[in-house]
């Protein structure tokens, strides 16, 4: 009889959500969830809040990494060789509320950094539509959301949002867009075309392709194919490039064939907007 009457109120309950549902569908709750060391990843982390009106919170490592570049490098070489993670304050925010999780990070060694492996550790985000977005030197969205889909397997992970540091400036339209695109905001949005098939590289566009590069001191690679395809304001060029040895860095050997997306806006220098290893 119990059991009769748990299945019963269990119905009327079913009933009066889906009736409701037919008038009014509420709108999903949304999570903006990051770490940032040096604030790139905050600014993205605050502008998806502030177009979503979406609540916010941020990671924060128990003992911060609040050194310069290379004593965090150091201190993340130690924690590796150690096989520790940084502890991390507990997080606010009850996660079984929300539908939607945007997480943020920088790439560290071509993944999350450390406090975010942490926090993906300690919870379970089974059911939960992940968006993963962080901001790196060079790249790391593709190998970081790997590295999140086999973290939580039973989460929807869907597509992410990455930006170089160094063009921060383009980041407020650019996360516009891809919040229309990915369906979280309204507006109009027109996909880009599909690349077309690779061809060898002529001098121009190698040319376009050593300007791009030029300066950053973590890409030291040739471009050998290309393919382009039109931006509303310019070209995009996918370049397919060889990392070469460098002779200042013995220890570091070529990481073997990149895939070097680089924009030319209409009237403007060449640049680099991410690279995929
Ligand atoms: C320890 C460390 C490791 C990094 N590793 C990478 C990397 O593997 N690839 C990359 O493109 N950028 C790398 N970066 C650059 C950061 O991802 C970049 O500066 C990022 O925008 C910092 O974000 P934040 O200001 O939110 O902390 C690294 C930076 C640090 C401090």
């Amino acid at each position: 009889m119990k059991t009769l009457k748990l299945i019963l109120a269990t119905t009327i309950v079913a009933l009066t959500a889906a009736s409701c549902g037919n008038n009014k569908q509420e709108a999903p709750k949304v999570l903006v969830l990051y770490y940032s060391q040096t604030g790139n990843t905050e600014a993205v982390a605050q502008e998806i809040a502030t177009r979503l009106g979406a609540d916010i919170e941020a990671i924060e490592a128990t003992e911060p990494y609040d050194g310069d570049f290379q004593a965090t490098i150091e201190r993340c070489m130690k924690e590796r060789e150690e096989g520790v993670l940084p502890a991390i304050q507990p997080v606010n925010a009850d996660l079984s509320q929300y539908d939607i999780i945007f997480i943020g990070y920088p790439v560290w060694f071509g993944t999350y950094a450390p406090p975010v492996t942490t926090f993906l550790g300690q919870v379970d985000l089974s059911g939960k539509k992940i968006v993963p977005f962080c901001t790196f030197g060079s790249g790391g969205l593709e190998s970081s959301v790997a590295d999140l889909k086999a973290a939580q397997p039973n989460a929807e992970i869907l597509p992410g949002y990455g930006v170089r540091a160094a063009r921060m400036e383009a980041m407020p339209k650019e996360v516009e867009k891809f919040l229309i695109a990915g369906g979280f905001l309204e507006g109009e949005y027109t996909p880009l075309p599909d690349f077309p098939e690779q061809h060898e590289v002529s001098d121009d566009e190698a040319a376009i392709f050593d300007a791009a590069v030029d300066g950053y001191p973590m890409l030291h690679a040739q471009a050998k194919c290309v393919a382009t395809r039109a931006l509303p304001n310019g070209t995009e060029y996918l370049f397919t490039a060889e990392d070469l040895p460098r002779e200042d860095k013995p220890d570091m050997p070529p990481a073997g064939e990149l895939q070097v997306y680089v924009t030319v806006a209409d009237g403007a220098a060449p640049v680099f907007t991410r690279v995929v290893r």
